[in-house]
């Protein structure tokens, strides 16, 4: 792995802990506005100190973030299918290589759904955009999306992410199952979790200590963060988890603390 590709993963992964906050708002390219991103840089501009990345698409890179920011750029480069598709998630390329390095991306994020009827378009094309990215350097986040009808355990997300990385990712992103620990012991690469859909804050920052503790490096979170009842506060408490090995409680009593403390200054 060349000085570049490894400095762009030290900026993402951060090497004091082995770890990483990276903070999702890439929904919009399937989901458009979700709730809590209608207008994302005011949603994503307080939590900008207490992420390690941002991962987002292209067009909410140019449209919604000041190119001054001091952070590493995620760039989800595939797409293709909306929420309104039965097919969600056949995603192909929908942004070029030069493009990510035209925005300045430390690492691209691309979705294959594992197990679907079209699988193999998913893999092929990830594949292209791992050697495109890898030819300048730059690390490639594998997504292993769970299609809708997936069974969600560990032999499935453990299969999902060897996959991935058998074909060249640098880094997976799964969601968290029982038995994370058969997800992370046979992949060779940093596993992250999605945070998935919104739960209870105590819930988000349980699953998020259950995955550390099974071995993941970290999460990539973005519902359990903006769409909770106090985002600032809800990010600096999954740090806590990911970065202090902080347990759910005391990262939940850290949460209901700042809460407070975000609240008064608002
Ligand atoms: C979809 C994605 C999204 O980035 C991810 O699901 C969003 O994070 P969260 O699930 O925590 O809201 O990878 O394929």
């Amino acid at each position: 792995m060349d000085w570049g590709m490894k400095n762009r993963i030290s900026r993402i992964i951060k090497p004091a802990s082995g770890r990483t906050v990276m903070l999702a708002v890439d929904h919009g390219y399937f989901m458009g506005p979700t709730t809590g991103l209608e207008q994302l840089g005011r949603a994503v501009g307080p939590l900008l100190p207490y992420a390690d990345t941002l991962m987002l698409t292209r067009g909410a890179l140019r449209y919604f973030i000041d190119p001054a920011v001091d952070i590493p750029i995620t760039l989800r480069v595939s797409g293709g299918t909306s929420i309104l598709n039965k097919q969600l998630l056949h995603e192909g390329s929908v942004c070029s290589i030069e493009e990510a390095i035209r925005l300045n991306a430390s690492c691209v994020a691309f979705s294959i759904l594992v197990g679907a009827e079209y699988e193999r378009d998913t893999i092929l094309e990830f594949t292209r955009v791992v050697d495109q990215a890898r030819s300048f350097g730059i690390p490639a986040l594998c997504v292993t999306a769970v299609g809708r009808d997936m069974v969600r355990d560990a032999r499935y997300m453990a299969l999902a992410s060897r996959l991935g990385a058998e074909l060249g990712a640098d880094i997976i992103k799964t969601y968290f199952v029982d038995g994370f620990e058969k997800v992370t012991e046979t992949c060779p690469v940093p596993v992250v979790i999605a945070g998935g859909k919104k739960i209870p804050e105590q819930d988000a920052l349980q699953m998020a200590h259950d995955a550390i503790a099974a071995g993941a490096a970290g999460v990539d979170m973005g519902r359990n963060i903006f769409q909770s009842e106090n985002p600032v506060a809800m990010i600096q408490a999954v740090r806590a988890v990911v970065h202090d090995n902080a347990s759910a409680d005391e990262a939940c009593n850290l949460y209901q603390s700042l809460k407070v403390e975000v609240s008064a200054r608002a």
